[in-house]
Order: structure tokens, then C-alpha cells, then sequence
């Protein structure tokens, strides 16, 4: 069906396509190389003829092609109605499995390896929130691990970066930035065929409490979806879904939150599949105590309790093994330079009591020394911050 869309002389002009590389609910992907800019992008292709879908696609272009962050996918142009009914969205290729095929392959995930793409998404998060967006669809398939060769990592070995895909459920907070209210009226037709369940939030295993709170399906929670904004839920719906997705990383399943029936019926249909996939049932076996106090606190049900992401950021197993980074402050970086300049004219002193003949100048012994001269600098740009300069021992130190 897409080779319409392939064969249209807009994708031809501008694109060698290779490879089918993907598929999403609407939309199939190509690896593709771009002719102007000469390297590798991913052409993601939807037909459009739904009208929902076309609106999915709009929202997913007019939200990406404002951001710009390295764990949030790229868009690099858009090509609607291609062949009368496709949308084309030429994205960066993300070299890398998805969280979810790590996950396939592997089951529950190293805390170390669990971490990197903690801090990525947070940090993606953090950028989208910012911005004044909810990607509301946070779900290990919309995760991508660039830099993994394989589905099954080496051990010890962790993505380069995980990155954040697929905006078509995304919404900004702000109604008057994405106005499609006039296409609203024209969904009418195809919303009474459309019959998928397409939750208001994207999947609903990962989708906060106040999201499926009363969520019903069907038309009206397809209508919710399609709302640029919304009051009821916010930031906060998307860091339980990010707690969910950990917490699955670390588990190498959704911990169920279903009645132990179906829990069983997933145990069953396992064992049955002779699944090789390492599941740790709980994640209070799966995590170390730093680690599931940090996910619990995501994963709070009650939105208001909810911790922030600059809490999680903050969390001491998001910075374990980190080299703490000390920023020193101007004072305190004058302080250690001026110390060194004191050490260094003692030394001198000491030398040159030590051989009168060799004594200079105080002005020639600064200037022949390189590597004081930066000093002398830092602490004449320290001092104009800091105004006036107290008179010190270092004053003394610079006239020597
Ligand atoms: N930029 C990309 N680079 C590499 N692979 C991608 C990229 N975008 C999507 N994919 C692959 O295609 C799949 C479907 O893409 P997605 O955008 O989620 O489609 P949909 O919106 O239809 O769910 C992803 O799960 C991933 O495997
Ligand atoms: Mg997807």
C-alpha cells in the first residue's frame, strides 16, 4: 500500500528509500537516505485517509518540529498528503533496538543499565514539560537505545542514549498552540468507523491513575484524545507512566495491577511460550532499595504526592557511581589560585635566597612565568565580580 507513497515524486526527489525498519499502529517505517543533507533518515509513512489519522500526524509534526534535544526524536520535514492520501515525516534514524525488544529479549534489566535510561528520560522529560508538552504515551516501544548493537546487550555495556519517539498522542498545555478545533467537525464521519481502541492516553498499562480514571473507550475518550489540552490530568501523568516503564525494565514484565487471575493467565501463557525471558515478579527482588524507593515515588497513585522529576533527578540512585560535580564558585576558585600563587612566590623566594644572583624583577618573573599568567588574570576577573578586593597575603604574591 505505502509504495504509493514511495513511488510519489516528492519522496523520490528527495529520498533513496531502503528498508522496512518498523511498524506502529498507523504508520510503517523506511530507513532512507536524504539526498540534500547526504545522510540516513527514517521516512515514517501513514495513510492518512482517516481522518483521525491525519490529525495524529499533524499534532506529531507541529509539536516535534519545535523541540530540539538529544533524547527526543528529530523531525526534519514533512510531506503531507503524498499520492493524494499519505503523510511522510522524515525523522532521524535512531541506530538501536527499542526498550521494549531489549526487554523482549532479555527480560528484567541490569540496575546499571536501567539507570542510563532513567537519566535520559528524565532529562527528555524535563525538556518536553518545559516546553509545555505531554508526550502521554511514555511506553517501552516508544523508547529507542541508540548505540546497542544487538537486542541483547554485552554485559556491562549501556546505550549511548535513549531516545523519546513518537509525538502522535503528544499535547501541548497550552490550547493555542495546536488548534484543531475546525478539524474536530470532521471526525464525525470516521469516528463512527473507527473501531480500534485507542485509549485517550496511548497505552493504558502505562497510563497514570487520573488518566483511566472513568475512561470508558469509545467516542467520547477518542475525542478526549483529540483535544489539544486538557485540566484533568498533567506533568504528572507523564512521570507515572516513566515510573511504569522502569519499573518494567527492572521487572522484564508490567507488574500487573489486574486481579491475580489474569497475573496467572500471563505466568500461564508464558511458561507455554517457554519463554527464556529472566521475570522477576516483584520489584522488590528486581531493584535495590535506592532504586525502588526512587520508582515508587513515580509510581504514587495519587498524582499530588507524585514525586517530581527534579526530586528523581536529585534521587541518590540516579547519582550512584556519579563523580559528584563540584562547581566551584568564582570566590572559591580566586581562593585556590591565589593559594597556588603563594606557594609558587614562596618557592621562589626560598630559590632566590638561595641564589641572590639569579633575582629578577618582580614584573619580568611574572611575565616570564606562562603559567602564572592565566592566574594573574582569573583573579584580576574574580576580583572586578567581587568588587573590592580585600588586601591579602595574595596581594602580596602578585608583586612580588
Ligand atoms: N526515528 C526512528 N529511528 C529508528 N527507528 C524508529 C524511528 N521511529 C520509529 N522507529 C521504529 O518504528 C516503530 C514504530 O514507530 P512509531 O513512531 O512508534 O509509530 P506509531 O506512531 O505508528 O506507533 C518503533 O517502535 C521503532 O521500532
Ligand atoms: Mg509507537
Amino acid at each position: 500500500m505505502e509504495e504509493a507513497a514511495l513511488a510519489a515524486d516528492v519522496v523520490r526527489d528527495n529520498y533513496v528509500v531502503g528498508a522496512l525498519i518498523g511498524r506502529g499502529a498507523f504508520s510503517c517505517l523506511f530507513v532512507a537516505e536524504d539526498r540534500r543533507r547526504d545522510e540516513a533518515v527514517v521516512l515514517k509513512v501513514t495513510d492518512t485517509t482517516e481522518k483521525t489519522h491525519e490529525i495524529i500526524c499533524e499534532r506529531e509534526a507541529i509539536i516535534l518540529k519545535n523541540l530540539a534535544h538529544p533524547n527526543v526524536v528529530e523531525l526534519y520535514a514533512r510531506h503531507a498528503k503524498v499520492a493524494g492520501r499519505y503523510d511522510v515525516a522524515a525523522l532521524e534514524y535512531l541506530r538501536g533496538p527499542t526498550l521494549d525488544a531489549v526487554g523482549e529479549a532479555i527480560g528484567a534489566l541490569r540496575e546499571g543499565f536501567v539507570r542510563s535510561v532513567a537519566m535520559d528520560l528524565c532529562g527528555a522529560l524535563r525538556y518536553l514539560h518545559a516546553h509545555g508538552v505531554l508526550h502521554r504515551d511514555l511506553k517501552p516501544d516508544n523508547v529507542v537505545l541508540v548505540g546497542l548493537d544487538a537486542t541483547r546487550p554485552s554485559d556491562g555495556e549501556n546505550p549511548e542514549r535513549a531516545v523519546l519517539i513518537d509525538f502522535g498522542l503528544a499535547r501541548t498545555l497550552s490550547p493555542a498552540d495546536v488548534d484543531l478545533d475546525s478539524s474536530r467537525h470532521a471526525l464525525d464521519d470516521s469516528l463512527s468507523k473507527f473501531t480500534m481502541d485507542l485509549s485517550a492516553v496511548g497505552c493504558r498499562d502505562y497510563a497514570a491513575p487520573e488518566v483511566t480514571r472513568g475512561y470508558r473507550g469509545g467516542r467520547k475518550a477518542f475525542e478526549e484524545a483529540l483535544a489539544p489540552c486538557t485540566s484533568k490530568y498533567g506533568v504528572a501523568a507523564d512521570v507515572y507512566s516513566f515510573g511504569r516503564v522502569l519499573r518494567h525494565a527492572f521487572c522484564g514484565t508490567l507488574e500487573s495491577e489486574a486481579p491475580p487471575l489474569a497475573a496467572l493467565c500471563g505466568v500461564l501463557s508464558r511458561a507455554m511460550t517457554k519463554s527464556r525471558r529472566r521475570v522477576i515478579w516483584s520489584l522488590r527482588k528486581a531493584a535495590s532499595e535506592s532504586a525502588r524507593d526512587a520508582v515508587d515515588g513515580l509510581t504514587r497513585r495519587d498524582a499530588a504526592a507524585r514525586m517530581k522529576l527534579s526530586e528523581f533527578e536529585a534521587h541518590p540512585w540516579l547519582n550512584a557511581g556519579r563523580a559528584p560535580v563540584l562547581l566551584a564558585s568564582p570566590k572559591a576558585r580566586a581562593a585556590e589560585l591565589l593559594d597556588c600563587a603563594m606557594d609558587l612566590s614562596a618557592r621562589r623566594r626560598s630559590a632566590n635566597r638561595a641564589a641572590p644572583e639569579m633575582k629578577r624583577s618582580p614584573s619580568s618573573t611574572l611575565k616570564k612565568s606562562p603559567s602564572f599568567a592565566p592566574t594573574e588574570a582569573a583573579i584580576a576577573d574574580d576580583d572586578r565580580e567581587d568588587a573590592t578586593p580585600e588586601p591579602s597575603p595574595a596581594a602580596e604574591s602578585r608583586t612580588l
